[in-house]
């Protein structure tokens, strides 16, 4: 929990902003390396999930690559300092102007997801006299179990290349002499609490692999992607996602041939715990049913709520000082932001201790997809976040 210390702190700044407590990601980071170490794995940190430079330091520090979405990301985690060689290149869209910058940068490899991309890239490669190191992305038909809009390895799914267009697209690869395959990638979704979906993914990446080296292509590294999900009901106990679990499973499951790198590209399981989103009650308004609690953030700030109907624990930090040791009676609010919208709703009948206006109140386990996500709709402010070790 917060100590009064920083809560102090919380009710001098102007809300509301986002803070990030950098011990706990050190830690997760700690956790995380070793694990990595242990089986040889190689960590590449998906930079959607949380681009701030102080948090990028920290990765980029721990030996873990960038795994970049856009021209914008690939350029930022050069200057962040990561080694090109531990930058990939992924998504469904890249445009010209983009891969350019990357290609520009000599980046470790892109992860290609159709036959149209990889001609281009190979085009704008030749242009450079240079070639482009690419990984496939494979679509497996993989259910991922997870939110439907954060679901991405179904068949009908935009992301990767089908399996049936593999044996054609072989026979293009032949033709383009600025493409070097490397590598094969998977990623089939994010929030993933079922482990066992991860098993499914291991068996399909295994038949996947065998076919290429039946086609007698030597496969350098496979990308497993991320989408370890995390305890959104736990961000009290600090508790990180089940990364024993989710390394041994790969582990144990996926065949590894002679020398074969096996990279992954997390975020949300890094960095979701170690960021909250700080806010301020406005108003209370005892509605017809409903009493609302409403709050100086929005969906504005943090989406997910109104996107995904997601869930993210709230707590009325001051009131929980004020009444810690009294057993008082709690009361349930419709925790609402000031967004012209009624999905602008961070909670629906939320139990907290008897609020009012000026409380300070965190909503949790927001360090991923949180600030990477805000928008100035409605010509919204944006304050800088707050960082503390
Ligand atoms: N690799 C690829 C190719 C991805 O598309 C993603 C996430 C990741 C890695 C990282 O996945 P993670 O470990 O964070 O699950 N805005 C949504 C999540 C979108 C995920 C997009 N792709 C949310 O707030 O839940």
């Amino acid at each position: 929990m917060f100590s009064s210390m920083i809560i102090e702190k919380f009710q001098q700044q102007s809300t509301p902003f986002y803070h990030y407590d950098l011990g706990l990601l050190n830690k997760t980071i700690e956790h995380v390396a070793g694990l990595a170490k242990k089986y040889q794995f190689d960590i590449h940190y998906a930079l959607k999930a949380n681009s701030n430079e102080p948090i990028l330091k920290l990765l980029k520090d721990a030996g873990f690559g960038a795994d970049c979405v856009s021209g914008n990301e690939v350029k930022l985690a050069a200057k962040v300092g990561f080694d090109a060689k531990s930058i990939l290149f992924a998504g469904v869209g890249k445009t010209d102007k983009e891969i350019n910058i990357a290609l520009d940068l000599d980046i470790k490899a892109f992860n290609c997801e159709s036959v149209q991309e990889i001609e281009i890239l190979n085009e704008l490669a030749a242009a450079k006299n240079k070639t482009a190191e690419i990984s496939l992305r494979i679509n497996p038909n993989v259910d991922a179990k997870t939110h439907k809009y954060i679901t991405t390895g179904l068949d009908e799914n935009k992301f990767g290349i089908n399996q049936a267009d593999l044996a054609q697209l072989l026979q293009t690869l032949k033709q383009l002499n600025h493409i070097q395959l490397t590598g094969l990638h998977f990623h089939i979704g994010s929030q993933i609490t079922d482990l066992n979906v991860f098993k499914g993914l291991c068996l399909r990446v295994n038949e996947i692999s065998n076919w290429f080296k039946e086609q007698g292509i030597n496969i350098e590294h496979l990308n497993l992607g991320g989408g370890l999900g995390i305890d959104y009901q736990q961000p009290d106990e600090h508790c990180i996602a089940d990364f024993e679990q989710y390394f041994a499973i790969f582990d144990e499951f996926l065949e590894r041939k002679h020398d074969q790198q096996v990279h992954f590209e997390l975020g949300r399981s890094i960095v979701a715990q170690c960021g909250n989103l700080i806010t301020r009650v406005v108003f209370i308004k005892n509605g017809l049913n409903t009493n609302f609690a409403i709050v100086d953030a929005g969906m504005t700030e943090l989406m997910r709520p109104a996107l995904y109907q997601s869930y993210h624990q709230i707590d009325n930090l001051t009131a929980s000082t004020a009444t810690a040791d009294k057993d008082t009676e709690k009361v349930l609010y419709d925790v609402v932001g000031p967004i012209c919208e009624s999905t602008d709703c961070f909670g629906r009948a939320v139990e907290l201790p008897e609020s009012k206006r000026g409380d300070i109140i965190a909503i949790r386990s927001a360090g991923a997809y949180g600030e990477v996500m805000v928008s100035n709709y409605n010509l919204r402010d944006r304050n800088s976040p707050l960082y503390t070790a």
